[in-house]
């Protein structure tokens, strides 16, 4: 059977990999031309594929990656997993409309496509159906096969991977539904099926929305708490011993990635479209999320301002920049705001990351080896994404002031969030 994956991305590769694991024909197609050459050079860009998974993908296995449509002749199965971004605040789908367009130039009789990327519900059968149809001038009640079976990967976590995390399925139709689940079950642990399309779109929002809304009331629980002088991380670590009810978020210098900032506005914005209504929670939590870097970098400052410095001339060691720890991702990652906010009331900066090394959005700052001369000389040591790699001891050792917003590190001279 040949398996097609539009995009090679966080999602996209992992996917096709574990499908090429199984046994099945496939192609990795993706229009940035330099991730394909990278990934036909068998050098990954995604921490959870090695170089020695592509060299056996590519070399032992039947995984092609490609950036040339025609590759995409006589599949029998499609899935979509490109990006769906905002632009100016609303759901952009245009990437999922050229690759559904695609698609259906290549969509033969008896093919199904499953859409995997986030988005409103609607989306799979109102917008991705009738370009299906329009292009490859099939009928989806009668020739082809479609639905939506949302992607929870989680980049960089060890014990949750595409294969053991269980698969959301739906179909537009139980015949749908039967092939997509037979495919799921072949390469995941456990699937889940749903009655329709609308139902697994929306788990998957309801999913990013409850971490999303769970990350602001902590993060906004973790300022009162400052204010108040009650350590928030001890609470949390006492509240999480009650085995029910109860599930411990942490506090943090804001959401990033590809996800929280991001998927809860499109269900914000389909509520609205469709009922009306403003959804409260997700509005409150983005503002809250979005002040974080703001508040971080007035703890910063009243730090230094205890030890009788000015920001302003300062030097900042700033200790990861991607949205989270073990990742290479920096989309829409806190870190950078706050960095750049640093910067910009005169901070010097210097940036250590040994997963990201450069990033076009921190032109403000270099970024440099952790060394015992770089921490030793920084008047501040700031832990935004303290990823395993990274030497805590030799911060904790050297540092003369430590802000932690991960709680990884302690001491006389550490502060934490
Ligand atoms: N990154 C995550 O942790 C994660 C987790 C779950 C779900 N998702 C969702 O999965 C989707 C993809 O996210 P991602 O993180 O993999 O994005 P990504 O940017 O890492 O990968 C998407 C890829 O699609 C490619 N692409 C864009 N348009 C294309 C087209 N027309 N044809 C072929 N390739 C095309 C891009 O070049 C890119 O390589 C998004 O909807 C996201 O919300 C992401």
């Amino acid at each position: 059977m040949k398996i097609v994956v539009i995009g090679q991305g966080y999602v996209g590769l992992p996917l096709a990999i574990t499908a090429a694991r199984c046994g099945y024909d496939v192609v990795g197609y993706d229009t940035d031309v330099r991730k394909i050459d990278s990934l036909k050079a068998k050098k990954s860009f995604i921490e959870d594929i090695t170089d020695s998974d592509l060299v056996e993908a590519i070399d032992t296995l039947n995984y092609a990656p490609s950036s040339d449509c025609d590759e995409l002749e006589d599949f029998d199965f499609a899935i979509i997993t490109v990006p769906t971004p905002l632009k100016d605040s609303l759901p952009d789908l245009t990437y999922v409309q050229n690759a559904t367009e695609l698609v259906g130039k290549y969509l033969k009789k008896d093919a199904t496509v499953v859409l995997e990327s986030t988005t409103y519900p609607g989306t799979t059968t109102d917008f991705v159906v009738p370009i299906l149809e329009s292009t490859s001038r099939l009928s989806a009640k009668s020739d082809f096969y479609v639905g939506f079976s949302p992607e929870r990967i989680d980049p960089g976590n060890k014990q949750f991977n595409f294969k053991n995390t269980p698969k959301i399925v739906s179909g537009i139709n139980q015949e749908s539904l039967e092939r997509i689940e037979r495919f799921y079950a072949s390469i995941v642990d456990t699937t889940f099926a749903v009655s329709t399309p609308n139902e697994a779109e929306l788990a998957k929002l309801i999913e990013n929305t409850f971490r999303h809304v769970n990350v602001a009331l902590i993060n906004e629980l973790a300022i009162y708490a400052n204010l108040l002088g009650i350590n928030v991380w001890e609470s949390i670590d006492a509240a999480k011993t009650k085995p029910f009810g109860f599930m411990p978020f942490y506090p943090g210098p804001g959401v990033g990635g590809h996800c929280l900032p991001i998927d809860p506005s499109y269900l914000s914005y389909q509520v609205k479209l469709k009922v009306g209504e403003t959804f409260k929670f997700i509005e409150l939590a983005n503002e809250l999320n979005h002040t974080m870097p703001s508040y971080v970098v007035k703890r910063v400052i009243l730090g230094l301002n205890k030890r009788k410095k000015a920001l302003n001339g300062s030097k900042v060691l700033a200790i990861g920049v991607s949205y989270k720890p073990n990742t290479s991702d920096t989309r829409e990652s806190p870190a950078i705001a706050v960095i750049n906010q640093l910067a910009g009331l005169g901070a010097e900066i210097e940036v250590v990351d040994p997963l990201v090394k450069q990033n076009n959005n921190l032109s403000c700052c270099n970024f440099v080896d952790l060394t015992e001369e770089a921490i030793g000389s920084s008047d501040i040591v700031l832990i935004l994404s303290p990823h395993d790699v990274i030497d805590l001891n030799l911060i904790s050792k050297h540092g003369s002031y430590i802000f932690d917003l991960r709680r990884v590190i302690y001491g006389d001279n550490v502060e934490h969030l």
